[in-house]
């Protein structure tokens, strides 16, 4: 989610400040107008079942913010419906976004009020979403110090915050927790569940954080794989020619060199180089989605979450100067050198482990279709052959094509069609069936049909 320079962001900011001024007072305006109702913005049935901060640390003030949904319609008892973890990218984006842009069950609108999203992800599951690392969104860094410059720093904080949560109610404490993700969370989510695993493994049974699986979305996880892999892409696609094609394959193998060289910021300036040519080669609105004439609007969520009675509807506990950003530069420029590091070994001994998705929508040219295949195919992992030669199966939403899942024990694939990078937001009733059909094991997300291999092959 970021990809500005520093006079953009000024500019944005600024204008930001403006907007909100403007909006603030006409918020203020119909609440005046209204005698009925004094939640204009907010309606009190689009509150989270919970909200507030997380302490992540216990020499400091730093924690973490979280909203969390309760299932709407949930098919198994509370204290055994599973908890799905939102956990947004950047690095430093808010998970907000994630809420009320994408899978949330209230999504913003143009004229800043909420509306139901119908392809919610806690129709049947719990829903949290935490921003994090500390310093994004509305989370505490108590000191820029405490923010966490590498995988290991955001995991042992997450780990904290959902050892927290967990404790915060009875009905919380055995359910099966799903870890998923977007973009440089295709990093954290991994991160956060190798740990977790570690911890497991010298933990009692009861202090275990119950992991059931993991689900990485558009996700950046391979860095130097996925880098090289632009060029052909958009190529193939058609958006450039030879010439230019040559031209962006040198750029991406300088970002290579800088990585094998061990300069990970100078890496992490290269691949930002990158994809900044090919944005400028073909002169698209985004490259999270070919297709769009405008980029997503996720800065309405900015807008939305500076208004005084949302923050206070949300639980966040700031003064009124406090100015929310959905992403965080601070936390931007402290991760930069992280961003080109790999996080693959994590994956292979999750996939030995527990359960992994990966969801990339079909039009999105930087962490996309093409950009998984190429770092997945060269997982040290047991099953990598299988799963290779697995077939691609053609999958149906109502009956019409919403995609394709490949599959083979642990690791499920999903390409969506019809959507980008902000994949919940373009499909939200596709996404919602494949995250309930994989937690679930139902459809093409369970047992792959018999193809006549021995059967012995499909324990799960
Ligand atoms: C890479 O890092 C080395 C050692 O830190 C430094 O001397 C060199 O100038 C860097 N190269 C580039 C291209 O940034
Ligand atoms: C892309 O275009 C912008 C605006 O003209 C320019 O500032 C930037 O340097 C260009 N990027 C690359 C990699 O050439
Ligand atoms: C499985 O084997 C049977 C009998 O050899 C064959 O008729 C059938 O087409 C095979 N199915 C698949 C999916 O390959």
């Amino acid at each position: 989610m970021k990809m500005q320079n520093e006079s953009t962001t000024l500019f944005i900011n600024t204008f930001l400040f403006f907007c909100i001024s403007i909006l603030q007072f006409q918020s203020s305006l119909s609440v005046t107008d209204s005698s009925t109702s004094t939640h204009i913005s907010f309606p009190k049935e689009a509150l989270p079942t919970k909200s507030g901060y997380l302490p992540v640390s216990s020499t400091s003030a730093s924690s973490i913010f979280y909203t969390f949904y309760e299932a709407q319609s949930s098919t198994s008892p509370l204290s055994q419906t599973p908890l799905l973890i939102w956990l947004q990218g950047g690095p430093g984006c808010s998970s907000m976004i994630g809420n009320f842009y994408e899978l949330g069950p209230w999504r913003v609108t143009n004229s800043l009020t909420l509306e139901p999203n119908p392809g919610a992800w806690n129709r049947i599951f719990g829903l949290l979403f935490l921003d994090s690392p500390i310093g994004t969104g509305f989370s505490v860094a108590s000191t820029p110090q405490e923010i966490p410059t590498d995988q290991n720093g955001v995991a042992k904080h997450l780990f904290a915050a959902i050892t927290r949560f967990v404790q915060l109610d009875s009905v919380f404490k055995h359910r099966p927790i799903y870890i998923t993700g977007e973009s440089y969370a295709g990093k954290y989510v991994p991160a956060i569940g190798y740990y977790i695993l570690e911890k497991n493994a010298e933990l009692k049974d009861t202090e275990r954080v119950n992991l059931a699986g993991l689900a990485i979305g558009d996700g950046l996880t391979d860095p130097v794989t996925q880098v090289v892999t632009h060029a052909a892409n958009a190529y193939y696609v058609g958006l450039i020619n030879e010439r230019q094609k040559n031209e962006l394959e040198k750029s991406q193998l300088e970002a290579v060199g800088l990585v094998h060289k061990g300069n990970w910021s100078e890496a992490t300036d290269a691949r930002n180089n990158v994809l900044s040519l090919l944005r400028n080669m073909t002169g698209l609105a985004t490259l999270y989605d070919y297709s769009r004439k405008v980029p997503y609007e996720d800065d309405l969520v900015g807008q939305f979450l500076n208004i005084a009675e949302v923050k206070k509807a949300l639980g966040v506990n700031v003064d009124e100067s406090f100015v929310y950003e959905i992403c965080s530069d601070i936390v931007g420029d402290v991760l930069n050198a992280d961003v080109m590091k790999s996080v693959k070994y994590m994956v292979e001994k999750l996939l030995r482990e527990s359960r992994v998705l990966m969801y990339q929508g079909q039009r999105d040219l930087r962490d996309g279709v093409v950009q998984v295949e190429a770092w997945v195919k060269t997982m040290k992992w047991e099953g990598i052959v299988e799963f290779l030669k697995a077939e691609r199966e053609i999958w149906k939403v109502n009956g019409e094509v919403a995609g394709y899942v490949q599959k083979w024990k642990s690791l499920t694939n999903v390409v969506v069609l019809g959507a980008g990078h902000l994949l919940p937001t373009d499909q939200p009733l596709n996404s919602q069936a494949m995250i309930e059909d994989w937690v679930l094991k139902k459809g093409l997300f369970g047992i792959v049909p018999d193809r006549n291999v021995s059967k012995n092959v499909f324990d799960d």
